[in-house]
């Protein structure tokens, strides 16, 4: 049996990208291998949101060219296929940087890499163009051992691409349109999981709450109308999206927050700047007190609300005046975690044009006290939990022998003593401690059992 090893970077559609070119790997005769040297097929599933995503990419190429020479000295054959944004935004460009690679496909053409791999043995191919047909449709099913091989929750795309165009983001280019698939797909898909054991789906998509799939009757579902019917699905505890816009939050999914208990109360929405001219520029279409008014209404739908966010520190021509405007959003708002960035220039994006580019000194500053804030409502909020009971997803042995691993409605890692529980089950938990990155808690009840 050959044997494929997928390296993913970035962000989750690339993990849930880089599962199903696996899965339709195994229907070709690869078995998937954690061991880059004994593959004789390679996969860097690229991302290009950030810094020098490509170069990272073309030193990586650079290690496993070797790994390919040693491997050809010994009669191995190794092909080398570059998949993912930096695929999509490169092209051919990779075939004459990198002579090794045989293969570079975009985010939207991996089905076909049964095809590509079989031209590949005469020929370099390159298949970035965006198709009529839709991806999906032709990917094998995973059979139920490699679900559950992955764990009792997962991911499921619901949508592609985004509309948005922030002046500093290269999604819309490298991703393309926004794209929603059907429900009747998605459901599909999701009885598969739970069928196979999965108990939580978070639904991921470039701008997920912008969905907008057909229905079975013809009208046009939003997202909150289909997270109602994906907690009908028996099996299917909890229900999360990632990742969303401000812009996108309709009274439908903010009612689902109050009134679905499968939908967790955790919520990642990027503001990226509380400065309104800054927002204006990168042209997000909110300013900072739409957005505070907006976790206002959405909190009052639930109050326990764990609230996430992106930051970017440094976009061009940002102020010290205007960075204070996002710390004093991030006061104002408190956040349960987060994620903050440099602005990086990305090729081809109306920002990386902008004049008064920000100096790197200052941006590293920036970004220490906003991380430091952001890292002081995190612990915060972590603490807030201990002596509260809340329900924990086992997914995974424990640190420690008698312990077991899980995470809480929040997100929280969870750490439990219990030798009578599997993986799967969800128990009700009384929070003892916090650690730096996760909780300790111990088993109240045994609450909902995995399906055996
Ligand atoms: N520079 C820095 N951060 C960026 N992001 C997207 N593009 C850039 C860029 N050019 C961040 C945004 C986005 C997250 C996924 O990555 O905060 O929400
Ligand atoms: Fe990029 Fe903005 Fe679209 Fe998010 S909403 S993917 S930041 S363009």
């Amino acid at each position: 049996m050959k044997k494929v090893f997928v390296k993913s970077y970035g962000c989750q559609m690339n993990v849930y990208d880089a599962e199903r070119m696996a899965d339709m790997l195994t229907t070709e005769g690869y078995s998937e291998t954690k061991a880059v040297e004994e593959a004789d097929l390679v996969i860097l599933n690229t991302c290009h949101i950030r810094e020098k995503a490509a170069e990272k990419v073309y030193s990586e190429l650079g290690r496993v060219r070797e790994l390919k020479k040693e491997r050809q000295t010994q009669g191995q054959e190794t092909k080398i296929v570059v998949a993912g944004c930096v695929a999509q935004a490169e092209g051919k460009e990779i075939l004459r940087r990198a002579p090794a690679v045989d293969v570079v496909v975009g985010p939207q053409n991996y089905h076909n890499l049964p095809e590509l791999l079989r031209k590949a043995r005469s020929e370099r191919v390159v298949d970035t163009e965006f198709p009529i047909e839709d991806k999906f449709d032709h990917l094998p099913k995973p059979s139920k051992a490699m679900i559950r091989n992955r764990g009792v929750s997962s991911f499921l795309t619901i949508q592609e691409g985004c509309d948005k165009f922030c002046t500093f983001c290269v999604v819309p280019y490298t991703r393309g349109a926004e794209v929603s698939r059907s429900v009747t797909k998605i459901i599909d898909e999701a009885v598969r999981l739970a069928d196979a054991g999965v108990r939580e789906l978070t639904l991921i998509g470039q701008n997920v709450n912008a969905y907008h799939g057909e229905g079975p009757d013809g009208s046009i579902w939003s997202l909150g109308r289909l997270l109602h019917r994906l907690a009908e699905i028996p099996g299917i505890a909890r229900l999360r999206y990632t990742t969303s816009h401000p812009r996108d939050m309709d009274d439908e999914l903010i009612a689902a927050h109050r009134d679905l208990p499968a939908l967790m109360p955790y919520l990642h929405l990027p503001v990226q700047s509380g400065s309104d001219r800054i927002l204006d520029e990168m042209n997000r279409k909110h300013t900072g007190d739409e957005y505070r008014r907006l976790i206002e209404r959405i909190r009052k739908a639930q109050p326990n609300l764990a609230l996430s966010s992106d930051f970017i520190v440094g976009f061009p021509g940002e102020t010290d005046a205007e960075f204070e405007d996002t710390m004093r959003l991030v006061a104002d708002v408190g956040f349960a975690s987060s994620f903050s960035f440099k602005y990086s220039p990305r090729p081809g994006t109306p920002a990386a044009e902008m004049e008064v580019q920000v100096s790197e000194a200052v941006k590293a500053e920036r970004l220490a006290r906003l991380q430091n804030l952001l890292e002081t409502q995190r612990q915060a909020f972590n603490r807030g939990t201990v002596g509260q009971t809340l329900d924990v997803l086992l997914e995974k042995p424990g640190r420690h022998p008698g312990q077991m691993a899980g995470k809480s409605p929040y997100l929280q890692a969870v750490q439990i003593e219990t030798d009578c529980h599997q993986i799967g089950d969800i128990v009700t938990v009384r929070m003892t401690q916090a650690g730096s990155n996760s909780l300790f808690g111990e088993v109240v009840k045994p609450g909902n059992q995995a399906a055996a």
